[in-house]
């Protein structure tokens, strides 16, 4: 028998681990960038599963791809090759102009693996290179490692006692970096753009400088894409546009379109560091994954999707600036590249949130008061009005 959306929420607080705040509703099928819920109301998701459904829901290519390789092989381990990791791991090698790639299952789970290699690789310099600097506001995961390199002390609260050797600087002050780094720093590891913390763009010479001083004392820079890449920032990874390539980078979220996956993906002289045996995975990289990921990278990877990207992402910037002047009062700050964007309020921005999806608009806040929009890749002019005008006729009740 099918349960009532009531029933749902009664068994979610009788079973399930109370870690989300979970707005109320029950959603049941989507469809390009829109969703529906279980009463079959339609919102327009500028949410896209935080960042994950890159192509929208129920990609035909994407759908396709999954369903046939469900049918022919679902899961076989990495103890044997398939022809489809094969091809996933090409075009990422390919795409980033790295050297070697390992598929883990999560953003999380990625960065682990790049940690651990940034490790194994300095220590084959130095046994005391292990210093790892990270900045704060970041995040990287929610793993032992992962949130001790997240420099959110909210994210670390209770875990003690946390791995040693991590250390953390403020975002995009390359002085604050230099003062920190010594040639016991085995690795830098940054998000090129910083998502969660508050959709922070770097300036333009801040990752270049962070290059030279990694150069110059023999560290490596990790920068982690999980959110800025794939496409969002308008450059397949966001490192692009800055002109500045890494020793490696990690994947996940939109990398399979929404099937579980991550990657980190390192230069071929990192890559060396790790032999057989120094890491692994039951499921990282399984043909279901990688077939999703496959049609992703052929769609992604293509540069007149790239610039669709950039153009949407411009006319979304464009109309929220648009809101700022109108409402000056409450939004502080429009920011972001292609499509992630941020809009700070002067207040929490939770309610706002709850007030656009009443009115059928999914959208997210994130640290606390800064409304972020990542959408799927596909959408278009109309959808962007859409979700903006929405939010125009909500942001007047929360003037002061
Ligand atoms: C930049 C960044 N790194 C890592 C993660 C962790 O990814 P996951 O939740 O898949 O473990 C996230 C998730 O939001 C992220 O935005």
């Amino acid at each position: 028998m099918q349960m009532t959306d009531e029933q749902i929420y009664q068994n979610d607080a009788r079973d399930y681990l109370p870690v989300f705040a979970r707005y109320k509703i029950v959603l049941d099928h989507g469809d390009g960038v829109y969703v529906y819920d279980s009463q079959g109301r339609k919102y327009i998701d500028f949410l896209g599963g935080i960042a994950v459904n890159v192509l929208g829901h129920n990609h035909p290519a994407l759908v396709k791809a999954v369903a046939e390789q469900a049918g022919k092989l679902i899961h076989c381990s990495n103890l044997y090759y398939t022809e489809v990791q094969a091809r996933a791991a090409e075009k990422l090698v390919k795409l980033s102009g790295l050297g070697k790639v390992f598929f883990a299952n999560s953003g999380a789970e990625a960065n682990e693996g790049a940690i651990k290699i940034a490790r194994k690789y300095a220590h084959t310099i130095s046994p005391d290179k292990s210093q790892i600097i990270t900045a704060l506001h970041s995040f990287h995961g929610r793993t032992i490692a992962t949130l001790t390199a997240t420099g959110q002390p909210k994210y670390q609260e209770g875990f003690g006692p946390l791995p040693a050797g991590f250390d953390y600087v403020e975002y995009n002050n390359i002085e604050a970096l230099e003062s920190m780094m010594s040639e016991k720093t085995a690795a830098v590891m940054l998000e090129p753009i910083q998502g969660e913390g508050g959709v922070h763009v770097p300036e333009e010479a801040y990752l270049r400088k962070v290059r030279e001083l990694c150069d110059k004392y023999d560290a490596l820079l990790l920068f982690d894409e999980i959110q800025s890449g794939m496409g969002r920032s308008g450059c397949f990874f966001a490192y692009e546009a800055f002109g500045v390539k890494p020793d490696v980078v990690t994947l996940a979220k939109g990398l399979a379109g929404g099937v579980p996956i991550g990657a980190f993906i390192s230069s071929d002289k990192v890559a060396e560091a790790f032999k057989p045996g120094d890491h692994g995975s039951t499921f990282g990289g399984n043909p279901l994954a990688c077939a999703a990921a496959d049609v992703v990278l052929d769609t992604i990877g293509d540069d007149s999707f790239l610039k669709n990207v950039r153009e949407m992402g411009a006319y979304m910037k464009m109309r929220l600036d648009g809101l700022k002047a109108k409402y000056p009062s409450l939004i502080k700050e429009v920011r972001g590249m292609g499509l992630i964007l941020g809009m700070e309020i002067n207040k929490p921005g939770r309610d706002i949130v709850n007030a656009c999806l009443e009115k059928g608009s999914i959208i997210n806040c994130t640290a606390g008061n800064v409304l972020r929009f990542v959408p799927p890749l596909i959408v278009t002019k109309e959808h962007i009005d859409e979700v903006v005008d929405i939010l125009d006729s909500v942001l007047p009740d929360y003037i002061d």
